[in-house]
């Protein structure tokens, strides 16, 4: 785990405020906590202040989402520097490169994409690009291993790179049109490339259905449910009661 500090004082900015719309959005965050729990919005808070100032957070963001949240600086500053989403000095403005760099991403091929990066970027991580526009790191597993490799650009995930895709994925945030996040090889999600490869027998699921539909076991119709306000026992089966004498 690297050590994360907040940038110097020579590149923090004085003040931060969120913008009209982010102050609505945050104010409406707040509403979704009972009251005293406003400091459980704090990561949601602290993203937006980091989307809004160049995909980085400043000490002076973290000040203020601490003292909307009625918060210590102490605790905003802790949650800050424990989650590596939070980006505590400048990256570039176009693209901030997150590449997984643990076991099934370097077995993948993650090697190919961090010898992209130093050409293309900087030889160094979190060293923005000359043209200010890209920087890059290395990160643990972001749980995407099943895509391996793969890399997070702000809050998207790029899996199944491979040194072309990689490139294009870098060409297009330059461009300004980053291609579609998720997978960049034909397949959907974690399923098998090029489609679904077990459970693909159709009947299986009409005989299923046909069973279903037959069975006296069937499932509750919506004219036997429970209603509303009934207690959950009212649907079981009356107790049997001795004969009255
Ligand atoms: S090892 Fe790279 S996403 Fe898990």
């Amino acid at each position: 785990m690297s050590v994360r500090r907040l940038a110097p004082a020579e590149v923090q900015p004085k003040e931060f405020a969120f913008n009209a719309e982010n102050l609505e959005w945050a104010k409406k965050q707040l509403l979704k906590f009972p009251e005293g729990r406003q400091a459980s919005a704090i990561i949601p808070l602290l993203w937006r202040a980091q989307e809004q100032h160049d995909g980085w957070l400043t000490e002076a963001a973290i000040r203020y989402v601490a003292d909307m949240l009625g918060m210590e600086y102490i605790r905003a500053l802790e949650v800050a520097t424990f989650y590596t989403q939070f980006l505590l000095q400048p990256v570039g403005k176009k693209a901030h490169i997150q590449v997984c760099g643990t076991t099934p991403c370097r077995l993948r091929g993650a090697d190919a994409l961090f010898d992209i990066c130093h050409h293309r970027i900087s030889h160094e991580p979190f060293e923005v690009s000359a043209d200010g526009n890209f920087s890059w790191e290395e990160v643990e597993c972001l749980g995407a291993c099943v895509n391996a490799p793969m890399a997070m650009i702000w809050k998207d995930t790029y899996e199944d790179l491979t040194a072309e895709t990689f490139e294009k994925l870098i060409d297009g945030f330059a461009a300004g049109k980053p291609p579609k996040p998720g997978p960049q090889v034909d397949r959907q999600f974690s399923a098998p490339q090029g489609g679904p490869t077990t459970l693909t027998d159709n009947s299986i699921y009409e005989a299923a259905s046909k069973a279903m539909a037959g069975s006296t076991d069937t499932a509750l119709l919506d004219s036997k449910a429970k209603k509303p306000t009934q207690s959950a026992s009212d649907r079981e089966s009356p107790v049997v009661q001795n004969p009255k004498r």
